[in-house]
């Protein structure tokens, strides 16, 4: 059944500790929050398993995460789940994650429609598989008019090829003569974007130690908080989600503003 409708969502199942989300003042909670999934074969390789028990180990993070997010009302949360250099791995690997991506999927819809999270798919149909396409698209049709959150799967994506593909497209306007340089601004750039309403990051997470946003909605993270957790993703949850917007609920956003404040001695 496309899209329970708003009220009737089930809630998320609790947290096996019975935590509950932190109460913070509602504008303080970050609107959109991106997440970069690391780790999962670092995970997996220490436990002397394959990579890809890494990516399976994952699932019930991600599923977690989006539990997390909707108790604590995050509107928008973005899944780093295949990136366009990701086609670098190993043949098998990749296979792997293509087969993965349309499981996932299809295992977790259901759930996601009746939690009222509305799925987008953002990435490059170019070399993704058509399977996982179509999965990705029939998720996107069930979950369509979900209101509660929105939950964008990143797949196929990387930061700068969306804003190249952005690019193009006002090129060939412009030789068109339906765009005059003049007509090249933040907002029209913005608009060719993968989804033009897409709202700015305001929390990038990375998990696994790693400091680096590696490609990851680069324009819409201009003024993001960014936020590195040491753990590897399988043993990511909600309590480790809640911890960061915790810790960007204390952060000072400015945006390139400043506020004369000498400190007086005293
Ligand atoms: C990065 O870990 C993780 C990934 C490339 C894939 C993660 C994807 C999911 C958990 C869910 C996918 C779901 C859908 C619906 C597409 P890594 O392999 O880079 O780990 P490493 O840094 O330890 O090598």
């Amino acid at each position: 059944m496309p899209g329970a409708s708003a009220g009737s969502y089930q809630d998320p199942y609790d947290h096996p500790s019975g935590q509950r989300a932190p109460q913070l003042p509602a504008p303080t909670v970050p609107a959109h929050v991106a997440v970069v999934m690391d780790g999962n074969g670092r995970w997996a390789n220490r436990r002397g398993l394959p990579r890809t028990a890494g990516h399976e180990a994952g699932e019930a993070a991600l599923l977690d995460v989006v539990a997390g997010a909707l108790e604590i009302g995050v509107s928008h949360l973005s899944a780093y789940a295949f990136s366009t250099e990701n086609w670098k791995r190993s043949p098998e690997e990749v296979r792997f994650l293509m087969g993965f991506s349309r499981r996932v999927l299809r295992r977790q819809r259901d759930t996601l429609n009746a939690w009222g999270v509305r799925v987008v798919w953002i990435g490059r149909p170019q070399r993704l598989w058509g399977s996982v396409i179509r999965e990705l698209q029939e998720a996107e049709r069930l979950t369509a008019s979900n209101t509660r959150m929105t939950l964008y799967m990143c797949v196929n994506y990387g930061g700068r090829a969306e804003i190249v593909d952005a690019v193009r497209e006002i090129a060939e306007e412009a030789r068109a003569g339906h765009l005059s340089g003049r007509g090249i601004t933040e907002a029209s750039l913005a608009r060719r974007l993968n989804d033009p309403d897409m709202p700015d990051v305001d929390l990038f997470i990375r998990t696994s130690g790693e400091q680096r946003t590696s490609n990851f909605l680069l324009w819409q993270s201009a003024y993001a908080e960014l936020v590195f957790v040491e753990e590897l993703w399988p043993d990511v949850d909600r309590l480790v989600l809640w911890r960061a917007i915790t810790d960007y609920a204390r952060r000072d956003r400015r945006y390139g503003g400043a506020i004369d404040a000498p400190v007086t001695a005293g």
